[in-house]
């Protein structure tokens, strides 16, 4: 048993790569709005990785600036891995974690309910992701390095609340009790350091939906941790351009299933009244019933939300003083979620194959469904009753086996048109850095469900060695989505966390034992500890209904990034800057690591770069305003800037970059455009 008052040497690499979806035509994952496709770009999606060894065992914990983790992503990036690095990465030592952003593009999970508003799964999409993924775990491999972990903790109030406080009071009394708040307000960090004690990188959780960008945005952005992503980066590497910083911060997610960051709460659109009742209606209806704040608009509240997280974040950096200590030890099972539970001695009860309840369609006041749903549903519509009759009518064992629950969609019964639409195997898998526990799961946990399965791993593994203070966090939306995980209390609420609690009311027992399992089966080994399992993959009968870019041209007389509407000549600080240019469709880009964007300053008579398209001062704004644009293949991007206070006065240019296509050849070329040279003044 390794000294607990010491600090484990660990080998220690962390990395960061680019892994920007298309910025065009392709619709954002996570509200499932179908008008939410993207149209251009304001913050770029990444993947950062934290990779840990010791002795011959090492954990990959890879976040990535994506909605969820994805079974078929990891598979994909698996693929790789053991082909480039025989032996060293498997299903059982690489996790997945999204953030949970809501904005950015779908297509890359391999359930059919998950790719009805993408059309199918989007193979630019998936590309990206995985390209990103493997260059980031590839590329900090060799270089490996001895270093250290700290750990901190601390409250951060003011930046999340419940969204569901209706199911929340369901639980226990007791268990109420035991907590000050109906969400988690504590955010964990690890903290990595080289040998010689200097900083290389930072990860924490801290729940919060990424649902800041409401679902009206079509521009890629991280949301609020993406942000807080960026400024934490560049905080560490003043100067550094986003992505370009050797520093790696990453803020992932937890048990967020019913935390909202829009702290103003819900109100009614027309009146402005609040909407909390158990429906989250306005005159009967869930489309007016929307959460927002705390900032003027979408884009302030993501500023706020980010900066909040951040400002904590380096607060509990800065401090950190306790070193991790002890084993790496990885364990991992792929499990067939309809299963036995056993819920307490006497008892044993089932899990279900997975259906979703009518109240899943209500949406949420982060994003209000399309329909006629409301939250809180127990009974369900007649007319809905008939159409999902039509895709498959409930046998009553499954009705029986999710009750409370109206079911609107039998995902796990008979709708295997043309592959599965919900997934039954999952990913269930735990991380052991010397004290500290990565419980990573499969979803969305709400609030208690996630604190009643870190406490239970902990449990165990305190059980096994009372003398360690171990930590415990859930690392949410990891390795395989299943939509959400509410307590059995909250589960008989049917809100919209309920209904889409998909395995039916055990859903969390199982979890719970499953992981209690996972638990026990490395407090008795140190080494690498790995459950064969089967996961499904489905990558051979994916189908895909994105079309691909016809071609690109202009109006007669006009080349492809000529500009349209030009900077003025001079500016102020707070000003915005707007340029408008004839433009290729963004998906013939090749999206990594490049910019569609570049603010240029004159110094010395040489002009630097100032700004990319990543920043978050500049937008990259892409569509078709021209009559029959889309039939001609005639669009516009819009680059907007605004001048931040901090700007110094000088000279400057806006250039755009892209890629079009040639009508007849279908040949891909690059363009390049830019403004006039404006002046930015002095206030
Ligand atoms: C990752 O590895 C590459 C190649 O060895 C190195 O150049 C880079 O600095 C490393 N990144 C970080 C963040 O340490
Ligand atoms: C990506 O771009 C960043 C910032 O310009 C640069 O530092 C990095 O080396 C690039 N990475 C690759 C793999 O090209
Ligand atoms: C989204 O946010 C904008 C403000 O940025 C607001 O005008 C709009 O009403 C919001 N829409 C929804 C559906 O939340
Ligand atoms: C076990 O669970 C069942 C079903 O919830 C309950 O009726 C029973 O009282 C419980 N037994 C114990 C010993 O807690
Ligand atoms: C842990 O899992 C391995 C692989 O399935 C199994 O052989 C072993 O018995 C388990 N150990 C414990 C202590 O449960
Ligand atoms: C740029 O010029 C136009 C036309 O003169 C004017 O309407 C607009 O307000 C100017 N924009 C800024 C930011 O100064």
């Amino acid at each position: 048993i390794p000294d607990r008052n010491s600090p484990s040497k660990y080998m220690v690499g962390v990395g960061r790569a680019d892994i920007t979806g298309p910025a065009a035509d392709v619709n954002m994952m996570g509200y499932a709005n179908p008008n939410q496709i993207s149209g251009g770009l304001h913050m770029r999606q990444y993947s950062r990785a934290f990779l840990v060894q010791q002795g011959g065992t090492r954990v990959l914990f890879v976040n990535i600036d994506a909605c969820m983790g994805s079974l078929l992503v990891k598979l994909e990036v698996l693929k790789v891995l053991k082909q480039r690095y025989r032996g060293m990465y498997n299903a059982g030592n690489v996790c997945i974690s999204g953030t949970h952003t809501h904005s950015a593009p779908a297509g890359f999970l391999q359930d059919v309910l998950f790719q009805i508003t993408s059309m199918g799964y989007v193979d630019e999409t998936l590309h990206a992701m995985v390209e990103g993924i493997v260059e980031v775990s590839l590329y900090n491999t060799t270089s490996l390095a001895p270093g250290l972990i700290m750990m901190n903790k601390g409250e951060l109030l003011d930046t999340n609340i419940n969204r569901s406080p209706l199911a929340y009071v369901n639980n226990p009394t007791h268990e109420k009790a035991r907590y000050k708040y109906d969400v988690d307000k504590q955010m964990t960090l690890l903290k990595f350091v080289d040998q010689h004690g200097n900083g290389i990188g930072m990860i924490n959780w801290f729940p919060v939906h990424c649902t800041s960008m409401n679902n009206t945005n079509t521009l890629i952005s991280g949301d609020n941790k993406g942000y807080a992503e960026l400024l934490f980066e560049e905080a560490m590497h003043p100067g550094s351009l986003p992505g370009g910083g050797r520093f790696v911060a990453a803020f992932a997610q937890s048990n967020e299933g019913d935390v909202s960051p829009n702290t103003r709460g819900p109100h009614c659109t027309d009146t402005g009244l609040p909407c909390g009742n158990v429906e989250s209606t306005c005159d009967g209806k869930v489309q007016n019933c929307i959460a927002s704040g705390p900032g003027k608009d979408m884009f302030e509240s993501t500023k706020i939300i980010g900066t909040n997280q951040f400002n904590k974040a380096m607060e509990l950096y800065d401090s950190a003083q306790v070193f991790l200590s002890g084993p790496v030890v990885p364990v991992h099972q792929y499990i067939d979620m309809t299963n036995t539970v056993r819920v307490n001695s006497t008892h044993s009860a089932t899990t279900c194959k997975p259906a979703m309840g009518f109240s899943f369609a209500a949406g949420t006041t982060d994003g209000p469904g399309a329909f006629d749903f409301k939250q809180g549903d127990k009974s369900g519509n007649g007319f809905w009753k008939v159409v999902r009759n039509f895709l498959h009518a409930p046998s009553q064992e499954l009705k029986d086996c999710h009750a409370p629950k109206p079911i609107l969609l039998a995902t796990g019964e008979g709708m295997n048109y043309p592959y599965p639409w919900q997934p039954e195997v999952v990913d269930t898998q735990l991380f052991r850095i010397g004290q500290f526990l990565i419980s990573a799961v499969p979803g969305e946990f709400t609030t208690m469900a996630g604190r009643r399965l870190a406490g239970a791993v902990k449990q165990v593994f305190s059980a096994a060695e009372p003398d360690v203070e171990f930590e415990s966090v859930v690392a949410g939306l990891s390795n395989t989505y299943s939509d959400y995980i509410a307590t059995f209390e909250e589960y008989h609420v049917q809100r919209y966390e309920g209904a889409s609690t998909i395995y039916g009311p055990q859903t969390l027992s199982a979890y719970i034992q499953q992981y209690k399992r996972l638990a026990h089966n490395i407090t008795k080994v140190s080494y690498m500890c790995l459950y064969v399992g089967e996961a499904h993959d489905m990558k051979s009968k994916l189908m895909s209904f994105v079309l691909p870019v016809i071609f690109d041209t202009t109006p007669f007389g006009y080349s492809i990034g000529d500009v349209i509407v030009d900077a003025n000549d001079s500016y102020t600080q707070g000003d915005t800057v707007s340029v408008q240019f004839y433009s290729g469709n963004p998906r013939n880009s090749p999206t990594f690591n490049m910019t569609f964007l570049e603010v240029q300053r004159e110094v010395d008579g040489r002009w630097e770069v100032v700004l990319t398209d990543g920043c978050w001062d500049t937008k990259f704004i892409w569509g078709r305003s021209s009559f029959m644009g889309n039939v001609r293949g005639i669009s516009e991007a819009t680059i907007e800037w605004d001048i931040s206070p901090t700007t110094p006065p000088g000279n400057y240019q806006i250039h755009h970059y892209g890629h079009y296509k040639t009508a007849f050849t279908h040949k891909i070329h690059p363009y390049h455009g830019r403004s006039r040279i404006f002046q930015v003044g002095p206030l």
